[in-house]
């Protein structure tokens, strides 16, 4: 619990401000109803928190606070306390987002934020809640100001411009500003548009009317090492060894003595999960591997041996290619595949499990990539990625979720997997699909045409692995399309499968780009599979970007 001591400290910080005394004194006499304060987690990571209020940017930020040696999460900007309860608050972050502080129903500032007397750091939109709610104002801009610009500094010793250039490119991207400062505030930076392009209060309140996060703003790591250094106080010295360690620490109280299981695909973030969950819980830990006939060549062989042989982990593998190929005769919809090879996952992990007996905890690989898809597109969306990831949960089985790498995106995964002591063949693994290589066939999906591809795309990783690509590229695959075309082999016309190449660069799955593979690498591809896999007689790649094309085939 915050004592009454700090509580009045914000309270007097507050004050300082004059015109605003009333409402703040309104939100901090809230604050003072139980359940409205931060209980700080003694024990807990020393914590910068982010409040989202829905910008793109949002986990952005949390990301390159964590870079910056500092623990951090996103909570949603109407969540209580408790959400934080796990912590030990050094400071608040608001992030931006799409409203305007004024619009009916906006976003506002959680009362423990204030209350905290801790130092916060609002962001565009959170720049503005800050002013709006320390009795400053906030007008829409006459020109709305998106993209680069460049501030000019004016008070070079506020610790948080420390060290920073006179003049800095910036990423702007706001439409309203502020025209009165909250009393107390000065700015100590301003832009051609923006007179007040950075403000301070001198008692750790202070607002930015760009984004710090992208990269377009060159010392935006700079900025928030300050803020988080010199004004919050924080040590940094967290890292993803830490996370590593706070993790096991914490499965370990979440699951006591309880029995956990995994289904594990083979994916890096299965298996940073179930190691992580092993770690702190041993022989309390199942996981299941089913093997749906839809995986690459090897594939259920290399998991069985990582995870069982080498790792020592309790792991059921379940062969039920039959079951899976049965269930998907006929069906050439996508969606249609998609749901059957859920509802099939669903059901063999169910019999399993159930006859595990009494089970407590289940684990997800999910990250925060997850996180969002599932927020933004719905829970049609959030189910299908649980389906395919992870079996989704059974209703009547009521276990709980264990979830260790849900504030992480994937190369901080990968990270994870490391500091874990996986091999690199499974920490940088290229992604590979919940229902495998059924996307990858297009039309009805039969045990000829997986076997056909298994045998592309076995061709595909070797050439690419060869040529030294491997790491560099987001995924390259092979698909099975639905197309047949003549050639000719020796003396023979032929009507064969066409395949397609997909090779692509990314740095998350949000958006590719087709890669530019070395004319002679696409050469060898093509010549190999049509030589080495007799069912096909052409090979052509794709040459499309996401947007407006996605990455599978499906
Ligand atoms: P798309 O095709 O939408 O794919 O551009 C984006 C990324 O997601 C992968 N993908 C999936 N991964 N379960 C997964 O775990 C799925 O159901 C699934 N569908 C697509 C795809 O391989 C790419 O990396």
């Amino acid at each position: 619990m915050v004592d009454q001591t700090e509580v009045s400290a914000a309270a007097d910080r507050i004050r300082i401000s004059g015109d605003n005394e009333v409402s703040t004194y309104l939100e901090i006499a809230e604050a003072r109803e139980p359940g409205q304060l931060l209980t700080p987690a003694p024990n807990a990571p020393e914590a910068v928190v982010v409040i989202d209020y829905g910008s793109q940017y949002s986990m952005l930020i949390a990301r390159r606070i964590r870079e910056a040696n500092v623990y951090s999460e996103l909570v949603p900007w109407n969540a209580g306390p408790e959400a934080l309860s796990h912590l030990r608050v050094k400071g608040f972050v608001l992030s931006g987002g799409p409203a305007s502080v004024y619009a009916p129903g906006a976003p506002t500032l959680p009362p423990y934020v204030l209350a905290s007397g801790l130092p916060v750091l609002g962001i565009c939109y959170g720049m503005q809640l800050l002013t709006h709610s320390l009795g400053g104002r906030v007008a829409p801009s006459s020109s709305r100001e998106y993209g680069h610009a460049v501030i000019t500094v004016s008070d070079p010793e506020n610790p948080l411009l420390d060290g920073l250039p006179a003049a800095l490119p910036v990423w702007m991207s706001h439409g309203d500003r502020i025209i009165d400062l909250p009393p107390g505030f000065r700015a100590i930076a301003h832009s051609e548009n923006s007179p007040v392009a950075v403000m301070a209060n001198g008692t750790g309140y202070l607002g930015l009317q760009f984004h710090p996060e992208v990269v377009h703003t060159t010392e935006g790591d700079h900025l928030l090492r300050n803020f988080l250094t010199r004004i919050a106080g924080c040590a940094a010295d967290w890292t993803p060894a830490s996370f590593v360690e706070e993790s096991i620490t914490t499965i370990t109280e979440q699951v006591g003595g309880g029995r956990v299981i995994c289904a594990l695909s083979g994916g890096v973030d299965s298996a940073v999960a179930a190691t992580l969950v092993h770690r702190a819980v041993g022989d309390q830990l199942t996981c299941i591997f089913v093997d749906n006939g839809l995986l690459r060549a090897e594939e259920a062989e290399r998991v069985v041996s990582t995870f069982r042989e080498h790792m020592a982990i309790n792991l059921i593998h379940l062969e039920a290619r039959e079951r899976f190929i049965g269930e998907l005769g006929g069906i050439t919809d996508p969606e249609r595949k998609r749901r059957t090879i859920g509802e099939t996952f669903i059901h063999v992990f169910e019999e399993e499990a159930a006859r595990l007996g009494e089970v407590d905890f289940i684990v997800q690989g999910t990250t925060y990539p997850d996180v969002i898809e599932s927020a933004s597109t719905g829970s049609a969306a959030a189910k299908i990625k649980t389906h395919h990831n992870v079996g989704g949960l059974p209703p009547d089985m009521r276990l709980s979720l264990v979830e260790p790498l849900r504030n992480l995106f994937k190369d901080e995964v990968r990270r994870a997997g490391k500091e874990l002591g996986l091999a690199d063949e499974i920490v940088y693994r290229q992604p590979f699909p919940g229902p495998g290589l059924a996307i990858r066939v297009i039309g009805e999906v039969t045990a000829q045409k997986l076997n056909v591809l298994r045998r592309c795309d076995w061709i595909v990783m070797d050439e690419v692995k060869r040529a030294a690509v491997y790491y560099e590229l987001w995924q390259a695959f092979a698909v099975l399309t639905d197309t047949r075309t003549v050639g000719v082999q020796g003396d023979f016309r032929t009507y064969g499968f066409c395949v397609a190449l997909r090779c692509v660069t990314a740095e998350d799955a949000m958006t590719a780009d087709w890669a530019r593979l070395p004319y002679d690498l696409l050469a060898r591809i093509s010549s190999r599979i049509v030589n080495e896999v007799p069912e096909v007689n052409r090979v052509v790649y794709d040459i499309t970007s996401k947007p407006p094309g996605t990455i599978e085939w499906e």
